[in-house]
């Protein structure tokens, strides 16, 4: 019987599902199973991305019966050797004898390896290297270490499409749909697949993902898990963070405890609440004799600031927290916070053993507060416990401590709490349309129907309209791309005729202004009845002379802007300097340029795009 997916003419998912198998590689807990996916494309030439593993050999050899029907398989592509992807070529090879096996030369090696007294017609490949079967023409791409040294890629030109190995893929079986979707795709089983299986190999994942943002890409398909296709940003950015070892929540906590009769696990359990009683809520505990390493480690790649809260045990550290640490030490995490607690009724050693297991690991800051339990924990170590909070809380929140130090109630920081939605603002001066990217935009009365709108004031549209009086807003909703915000957002309307190029839809309103009728969802048209100055801003309070709904998108706003539109430039992998001192400079949040010294001046301005310092947020660099 045959079970494929048509994925595009001439090219089919050609895998299976196992959703016995309960642990991957022999050590990872699967909690539904794993995909081993294959691709066949039907040209003048036939040609094989992969193999699979034993375990869903029937599926995979019914899908060739079925398509290939009679005839030959011209083409197997090999990008990578280890059995769940390499086991079947020995049989592919009986099957297919014809078949001319495509490969890099330290990959040919390993095969000789598993199939010492194989027959096969052997095409080695190297970077860039090319070959066409017709419409469709591959190159390959060398990933060494992701996961294993003669790893490479595949990347088929016409249709932009990348086969990227064991990279992008996840844990779990398909759920019928092979494409990443809500329910067919789980971040959380993305990173703990990619953290435990090549988390130790940052610095080559990053070369491959620079490589990787240098080609346009329409579609990820994986060795494992689901078909990446669409806006491939949020995908290739939490890569970003986990390859850097930048922690995808900064602000996130992991409490990881051992305890034995229950008296550190109560001590974890109020650390937790007193974190989240100052305010820090991404807070998560685990127990390490109940929850399997593997998703320890991967919440460590996830979180900021590690807790680590641990019993001794034969004059050491509890056996459970030794093997987990020694599993993240593994792994050459870096640039995290870490904390201790220990406890030990006569002689405690935990944390000492704790902090040697990890004494390789760089970037890492100790939390100079710590705790060290007898037995129980008493009354009066409470605290001990509030001045480790008060030591992640200084981290996490220095804008906060720095007021407080100075005696002041504003933390700039909670400005960035404040939500926005996302507009263009678009004005016309005599014959010249203008348009600009606008956060301030809202209704303020509806008897009358009145909306205010805030322009800074060096922006060419605050020019314009004190002069016109009318501006339009278009409502930007979650399918507006990029390059929208690129085009009206990036360059000043002084410098560049924002719509002499621009080839997408567009209308005109009863005003005579353009309106967006692509990647909007709403337009209002608006007369000025007040204006009011305000700091470096002028506000424009308005009628709505105009307004009609363009399509149920959802608006979007500047969060939605930032997770899923607005690239992430690579980052980097961060080490400290020789004195251990982090260095903090400033992004904008527009365009991405960086000031790199801090403080920012409150009046900076944006070289590139004009912006202001409110529109910038502060980064390690
Ligand atoms: Fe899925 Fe490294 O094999």
């Amino acid at each position: 019987m045959h079970n494929e997916v048509e994925i595009s003419q001439g090219l089919y998912y050609v895998g299976g599902s196992d959703r016995r198998l309960a642990l991957f590689e022999n050590v990872y807990p699967l909690e539904n199973g794993a995909s081993y996916n294959s691709y066949l494309y039907l040209d003048e030439k036939t040609l094989l991305l992969d193999t699979v593993d034993r375990s869903v050999s029937e599926v995979f050899y019914g899908n060739l019966e079925f398509l290939l029907g009679k005839r030959k398989l011209d083409y197997l592509i090999v990008n990578h050797m280890e059995p769940d992807h390499a086991a079947n070529i020995g049989e592919l090879l009986l099957r297919y004898p014809d078949t001319t096996v495509v490969i890099n030369p330290m990959a040919q090696q390993f095969l000789l390896n598993f199939f010492p007294d194989i027959k096969a017609k052997f095409l080695l490949v190297n970077e860039g290297d090319k070959l066409s079967i017709g419409k469709h023409e591959f190159t390959f791409v060398m990933a060494p270490m992701v996961h294993w040294p003669e790893v490479m890629m595949t990347y088929e030109l016409t249709e932009a499409v990348l086969y990227s190995a064991d990279a992008f893929g996840t844990f779990g079986a398909l759920n019928g749909d092979i494409y990443a979707s809500r329910r067919n795709f789980d971040l959380n089983e993305a990173r703990r697949y990619y953290t435990n299986i090549v988390g130790k190999y940052g610095p080559q994942v990053l070369e491959v993902l620079k490589k990787a943002l240098d080609i346009p890409i329409k579609m990820i398909c994986p060795l494992h898990g689901p078909i990446h296709k669409g806006n491939l940003n949020p995908l290739l950015g939490a890569y970003g963070n986990w390859a850097s070892y930048t922690p995808e929540d900064p602000e996130g906590i992991m409490i990881a405890y051992s305890s034995v009769y229950g008296d550190t696990a109560l001590a974890a359990d109020i650390l937790a609440k007193k974190l989240v009683g100052r305010g820090l809520r991404d807070v998560v505990v685990y127990d390490v004799s109940k929850t399997d390493s593997s998703y320890l480690v991967s919440e460590s790649f996830r979180v900021g600031t590690i807790l680590l809260c641990a019993t001794t045990y034969n004059a050491g550290v509890f056996v459970k927290m030794e093997d987990f640490l020694h599993d993240l030490a593994n792994h050459k995490i870096m640039n995290r916070t870490i904390g201790f607690v220990e406890n030990g009724s006569w002689a405690p050693a935990a944390k000492a053993n704790m902090k040697r297991i990890l004494s390789d690991l760089e970037g890492i800051d100790y939390i100079e507060e710590s705790l060290t339990i007898a037995s129980a924990l008493k009354e009066s170590q409470l605290a001990n416990l509030d001045r480790i909070v008060e030591s992640v809380v200084a981290r996490l929140r220095p804008d906060e401590k720095k007021a407080e130090a100075e005696g002041g109630v504003v933390d700039m920081a909670a400005m960035f709490k404040l939500s926005y939605g996302l507009f263009t603002l678009i004005t016309k001066d005599g014959e010249q349309d203008n348009a600009s990217i606008n956060n301030s935009f809202f209704q303020v009365s509806d008897k009358p129907n009145l909306v205010m709108l805030s322009v800074n004031v060096a922006n060419m549209s605050a020019d314009t309209i004190r002069k016109t009086g009318v501006f339009n807003i278009s409502v930007l909703d979650e399918t507006a791309d990029f390059e929208i915000f690129k085009k009206f957002g990036f360059v000043s309307g002084r410098d560049k005729k924002k719509f002499e190029d621009y080839d997408r839809p567009i209308g005109r309103s009863e005003n005579g202004l353009i309106y967006l009728r692509s990647g909007s969802n709403a337009f209002f048209s608006c007369k000025v009845v007040e204006v009011k100055e305000a700091g470096n801003h002028v506000l424009f309070i308005a009628e709505v002379t105009e307004a009609k709904t363009l399509s149920n998108v959802p608006s979007m706003t500047y969060a939605y802007y930032f997770a899923n539109v607005k690239p992430k430039p690579l980052p980097s992998i961060k080490k400290p300097n020789a004195s251990g001192e982090k260095k903090y400079g400033w992004r904008c949040k527009i365009c991405g340029y960086t000031y790199e010294n801090d403080p920012l001046p409150p009046d900076f301005v944006c070289p590139l795009c004009k912006h202001p310092a409110t529109d910038f947020e502060r980064v390690e660099l």
